[in-house]
C-alpha cells in the first residue's frame, strides 16, 4: 500500500467523521422500534466488510501471504441464538479466504465462560485447517505475546471491550510502536465507548461523593493519555457535544502520536438515540481510510435494515416495503451532494484527484455514500459538459479537470 501524505492524514484525522449528532432523545423506545441488536450489526458489519479487502490488500506482500488477526475482547465467539460474534465473523472470513491468504488469529477472553464457548469455536476452526488461538486472560497480558508473534506480518486488531480497553500508551507505544514506521502494515479498529465518557465525565460535576472517583477519572486519563478530556468535557454545551469532542480528540491524538490516519463511525441504536459507542480505525496507508470508507457505506445500509421495526398483524403495510424507495431517495441526495462538492473543488483546483481529496469529496455524506456515488456525480458533470473526466477507471485515480 501507498504511504499517505501528511496532508491525507490530517484532513482525515480531523474530517472523517460521521453525520453529527445533534439532539438525541433516552432510549425509551416503544417495543415496536426496538432494535437492540442494531448496534451489533453495525459494529460486525464494519469489521466484516473491511478485513477481507484489508488482507487481500496488505497480503499481497507479506511474507506467505500470513495476515495477523488480534481480537482483543473477543467475548464467546457467537451469541446464544447462534448469531456470529465477531470471532465467528472472522474465521468464516479466514475460510473464505483461505486460498490465497493465511489470516491467523488471536482470540483473547477474560471471561471463563465465554472463553469455554469461544475455545470451542477454535477448536473447530482448526479442524478445518485454520489458523485460530483461544486466550484466556486480560487483553494487556497476552498483548506481547501476540505482537510477538505478528512480527514480520501485516496486523489488524480490534480492540471491543464493554467499556474502556487498553490505555493509551499500550495503544501507541505498544502496538503501533512495536511495528517499525514502513514496515509491515498495522491497523487498529477500535470501540471508544460514549457511555464511558457520559458516565464518567458526569462525575466532574457531581456533587456526590463517589467511592473510588479519583481512580475513576484516572482510568479515562489512562485511555486518553492525559487528563485533556476533562476540560473538553467541562466545555461541553451537552453531553451529546461532550462526546463527540473527546472522541475527536482521542482520535487526533492517537493519529498524531502514531503517525496514522483516523476514521470515526459513531454507532447507534436506533437513530434518534444516543451514540453508544464510536468505532474508529486507525490507519498508516491512504488506502485503508478509502477501503473503511466503502465498508461503512455498506455497513450502514446493513443497519439500517436492522433498525426497521418489525412487521406487526394490525400494520397495513410494511415498512420493510419502503425500504428500498427510501434508499434511492439516499442516494440520489448523496450524489447531488458530491457533485456540489466535485464543482466547488474544480472551481478551487481546477484539475485534482478524487483520492487525494477524500474528506472533501464526500463531505456530508462521509460514511454514508460510497465510491459508486462519487462516479454516479463525476459521470453526470461529464455528460453536462463540466469535466473531461468520464467517471471510467478506478474512482479513487480519477483525475477530475475542468473542461476547456
Ligand atoms: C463487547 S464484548 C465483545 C464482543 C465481541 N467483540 C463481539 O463483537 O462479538 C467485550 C468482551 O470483553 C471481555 N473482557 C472484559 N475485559 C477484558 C480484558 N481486560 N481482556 C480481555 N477480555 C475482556 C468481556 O468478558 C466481554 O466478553
Amino acid at each position: 500500500m501507498e504511504e499517505p501524505d501528511e496532508a491525507v492524514l490530517n484532513n482525515a484525522v480531523l474530517d472523517l467523521s460521521g453525520e453529527t449528532a445533534g439532539e438525541h432523545a433516552t432510549d425509551v423506545a416503544s417495543p415496536f422500534f426496538v432494535s437492540k441488536k442494531a448496534a451489533a450489526v453495525l459494529k460486525h458489519a464494519l469489521l466484516d466488510k473491511y478485513v477481507v479487502p484489508f488482507a487481500s490488500k496488505v497480503g499481497k506482500w507479506a511474507p506467505d501471504g500470513r495476515v495477523v488477526y488480534l481480537d482483543g475482547y473477543a467475548g464467546p465467539g457467537r451469541y446464544d441464538d447462534g448469531t456470529s460474534g465477531s470471532p465467528a465473523l472472522i474465521l468464516e472470513s479466514a475460510a473464505a479466504m483461505s486460498d490465497f491468504r493465511k489470516l491467523d488469529c488471536y482470540f483473547i477472553e477474560k471471561n471463563r465462560k465465554n472463553y469455554q464457548s469461544l475455545s470451542a469455536l477454535v477448536t473447530e476452526a482448526r479442524e478445518q485447517g485454520l489458523l485460530a488461538h483461544a486466550l484466556q486472560g486480560r487483553a494487556e497480558r497476552h498483548l506481547d505475546h501476540v505482537l510477538e508473534a505478528a512480527q514480520g506480518s501485516p496486523l489488524f486488531a480490534f480492540l471491543d471491550p464493554f467499556g474502556l480497553g487498553i490505555t493509551f500508551e499500550a495503544l501507541t507505544q505498544k502496538i503501533f510502536g512495536s511495528r517499525r514506521a514502513g514496515g509491515q502494515p498495522t491497523e487498529i479498529l477500535l470501540n471508544f465507548n460514549a457511555n464511558a465518557v457520559r458516565r464518567i465525565g458526569g462525575l466532574l460535576t457531581s456533587k456526590k461523593d463517589t467511592p473510588g472517583k479519583p481512580a475513576t477519572l484516572k482510568a479515562l486519563d489512562d485511555a486518553c493519555g492525559g487528563d485533556w478530556w476533562q476540560q473538553e468535557f467541562l466545555d461541553s454545551a451537552n453531553n451529546s457535544e461532550a462526546v463527540d469532542r473527546i472522541t475527536r480528540g482521542f482520535a487526533r491524538r492517537v493519529g498524531q502520536f502514531v503517525g496514522a490516519g483516523a476514521y470515526t463511525v459513531e454507532v447507534r441504536n436506533r437513530a434518534n438515540l444516543q451514540v453508544a459507542y464510536n468505532m474508529v480505525l486507525f490507519t498508516r496507508h491512504r488506502d485503508g481510510l478509502w477501503l473503511f470508507g466503502e465498508a461503512a457505506s455498506h455497513a450502514q445500509v446493513e443497519w439500517r435494515r436492522a433498525c426497521l421495526p418489525p412487521d406487526a398483524a394490525d400494520m397495513l403495510f410494511s415498512p420493510a416495503d419502503t425500504f428500498d424507495e427510501e434508499e434511492e431517495v439516499r442516494r440520489l441526495g448523496w450524489i447531488k451532494a458530491i457533485r456540489s462538492n466535485l464543482e466547488n473543488l474544480l472551481h478551487k483546483h481546477g484539475s485534482f484527484v478524487v483520492g487525494d481529496h477524500q474528506g472533501e469529496v464526500l463531505a456530508g455524506v462521509i460514511g454514508e455514500a460510497r465510491e459508486m456515488h462519487v462516479r454516479a456525480a463525476i459521470k453526470e458533470l461529464y455528460k453536462e459538459g463540466k469535466t473531461n473526466c468520464t467517471g471510467v477507471g478506478d474512482v479513487r485515480k480519477l483525475r477530475v479537470s475542468r473542461a476547456r
